[in-house]
């Protein structure tokens, strides 16, 4: 079943994975990697998952899945056995990532917690993400369908992404837009995907303007002042702070 190769490669992989999380999470710079191997849960969840993979692998029935559901159940991270994953990947805080079947991510990947990298029908083979070297994706997004992340692009906090994202670009909203490709924001018509219009707002605005006139008409029937228009500001707030980093 497991060779000495099998236990080479995933000792191996799980030294990796720990440099990742020294490198990668500034809380854990001055952990020991043994300190780190037993308390953070998204390192666990991933060696639950190298062996669990390397079992699936070799066709062995029963393990894998039983596998993945005790890395889930201890860790509250799901990654299917059949997941390919690179070397070095860091899943910091853990809880509520979920990695599908037939999800592929590169080298040098970071998911921060809740990320999902799922399927959106009941279509069998190829329906989860693949996702390319050194992109990070931000905590709570969501990546839905077999749609394709380029290397080294960003994933906002909360992002719910079904389209491919070009490499070295930043994506962000419901849905995923990209506000940065390769540290530019994309130009051209309807590609200011930030500041979309506000029908609502617009809308409101409308009506408030017609109340004002029939107020102006009555209060000249009437002969007295006419009421102040009211203020109607945007839904959205234009610019404002960046909600993540
Ligand atoms: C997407 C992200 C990586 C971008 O970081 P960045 O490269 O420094 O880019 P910026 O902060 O300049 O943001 C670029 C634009 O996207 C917007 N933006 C950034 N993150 C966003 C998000 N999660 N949702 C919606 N809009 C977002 C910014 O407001 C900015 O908009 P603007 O062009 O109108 O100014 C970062 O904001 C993010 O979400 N990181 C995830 C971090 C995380 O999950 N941490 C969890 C720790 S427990």
């Amino acid at each position: 079943m497991f060779g000495l190769g099998t236990l080479a490669r995933v000792t191996r992989e799980l030294r990796q994975d720990l440099t990742a999380a020294q490198e990668r999470d500034p809380a854990a710079r001055d952990l020991g990697r043994l300190e780190i191997l037993l308390t953070y849960g998204g390192v666990q969840a991933l060696l639950v998952h190298r062996i669990a993979h390397a079992a699936h692998d070799t066709g062995v029935p029963v393990l894998p899945h039983a596998l993945a559901y005790v890395g889930r159940i201890t860790t509250g991270v799901e990654i299917h056995p059949a997941a390919q994953i690179g070397d070095a990947l860091f899943i910091d805080h853990g809880a509520g990532v979920v990695i599908g079947e037939t999800a592929e991510i590169g080298d040098n990947v970071t998911l921060y917690q809740g990320v999902t990298l799922g399927g959106t029908g009941f279509a069998r083979g190829k329906r989860h993400p693949t996702v390319d070297d050194d992109v990070v994706i931000g905590s709570g997004a969501k990546l839905l369908g077999p749609i394709h992340v380029g290397a080294n692009a960003k994933i906002g906090a909360n992002s719910v992404v079904i389209h491919d994202v070009p490499p070295k670009s930043t994506v962000v909203g419901n849905p995923g837009h990209p506000v940065r490709i390769e540290g530019v924001r994309p130009v051209g018509p309807d590609a200011d995907w930030a500041h979309l219009p506000d029908p609502v707002a617009d809308a409101i605005r409308a009506l408030s303007a017609r109340v004002s006139e029939l107020e102006h008409q009555l209060a000249e029937v009437t002969g007295k002042e006419p009421v102040k228009p009211a203020e109607v500001r945007p839904l959205r707030p234009r610019g404002g702070d960046p909600t993540g980093g």
